[in-house]
């Protein structure tokens, strides 16, 4: 039977970040910052506030979606940069505080690709009977791994976190191809150490905590390319075109890379969901949360087809194409 996306939700934190505040913090201007990268604002937490916490409210907006109890749940895959510790794993934490008493959980790590990485190991294991109920939450916190002296990077990245429910659907529609892809050549252009590495027997590292790295023309020329190869290859694939699609979900980095691959592939605005606007690269819950937000906008309609894109660190990738099967919002 086919696997599709039964139950969705999404979380933001409460605070605000706009350009400017960022004005006060760097040098830099809101100008800059709306004509280069298309941000207006981004949302980060607060100290105290958890990955954990962000991932769990997306998760449980995606079961009530989906009407199901957390005891359904038989897997937690939690695609995630910055987790609260690195191991108990997130998803397990969220197994946890969630009640998903059945569920088994791991993180997966693909830098900004992540949700749509999860979203394909989902789809496998649904197809193959290996699991019924996937939850597959895509959450990172940003802000805590960004150089806020840092005007190249830190006007980029928010917080956030999207979830959906993955379970068997009627033939015909769900998930109906799905691609990943990595090149670890290009590696250093986004990076982000960990911690520990630095860490030697006997020694107390004094180095300051690590942050990304990125170099932005570098991913900006990537981002294009792929956004542009990838969507018309899953529609390839499927024997179908840009004309057939209602809507491409891409990861949401900066509006010059979605605007530049719209035109490449010859698609109306309308074919294209944006809302970084509101809160910049969220990462791996960039294209959760905007496929949320265009469903409870009524973008999404039972038999549309929907092609997420996502692209980062790794580099990796993923393109997911769904024919979306969940009823508009009563
Ligand atoms: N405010 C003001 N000036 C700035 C700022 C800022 N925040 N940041 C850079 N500048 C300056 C630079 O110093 C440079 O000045 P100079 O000409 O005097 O040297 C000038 O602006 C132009 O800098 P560029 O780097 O050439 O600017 P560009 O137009 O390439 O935009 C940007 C930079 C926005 C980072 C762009 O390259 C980009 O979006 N790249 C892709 C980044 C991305 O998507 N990353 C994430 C993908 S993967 C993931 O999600 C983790």
């Amino acid at each position: 039977m086919p696997a599709g996306i039964v139950g969705i939700g999404s979380a933001v934190p409460g605070r605000i970040l706009t350009n400017r505040d960022l004005e006060q913090m760097v040098e830099t201007s809101d100008e800059w910052i709306r004509t280069r990268t298309g941000i207006r604002e981004r949302r980060v937490v607060s100290p105290g506030e958890t990955a954990t916490e962000l991932g769990l409210r997306a998760a449980q907006r995606a079961l009530e979606v989906a009407g199901l109890e957390p005891e359904a749940v038989d897997l937690i895959i939690a695609a995630t940069s910055t987790p609260d510790t690195v191991f108990p794993a997130t998803a397990v934490r969220i197994q946890k505080e969630l009640g998903a008493r059945r569920a088994a959980g791991y993180d997966l790590s693909a830098a900004c690709s992540g949700f749509v990485y999860a979203l394909h190991q989902a789809r496998y294991l649904v197809e193959a009977g290996a699991a019924r109920h996937v939850l597959v939450v895509g959450v990172d916190l940003l802000s805590r791994i960004t150089d806020w002296t840092d005007r190249s990077t830190c006007v980029l990245f928010g917080d956030g976190a999207g979830a959906v429910v993955v379970a068997p659907v009627a033939e015909g529609q769900g998930i109906l191809a799905s691609r990943l892809g990595a090149d670890g050549e290009g590696g250093p252009h986004l990076y982000l150490d960990a911690p520990h590495a630095r860490h030697t027997v006997g020694g107390r590292p004094e180095e300051p905590l690590p942050f990304i790295r990125m170099n932005g023309q570098e991913i900006f020329k990537f981002a294009v390319r792929l956004v542009v190869e990838e969507t018309q290859a899953v529609l390839d694939g499927l024997g179908l075109s840009v004309a057939d699609l209602d809507l491409l979900v891409p990861h949401q980095a900066n509006i010059r890379i979605i605007e530049a691959a719209r035109e490449r592939l010859g698609l109306a605005p309308e074919q294209v969901f944006t809302n970084l606007e509101r809160y910049g690269n969220t990462s791996t819950a960039s294209i959760p949360l905007a496929l949320d937000e265009a469903w409870r906008a009524g973008r999404l309609k039972p038999g549309d087809l929907v092609v997420m894109v996502g692209f980062g660190g790794g580099l990796t990738w993923g393109t997911v194409a769904v024919r979306w099967s969940l009823e508009g919002r009563p």
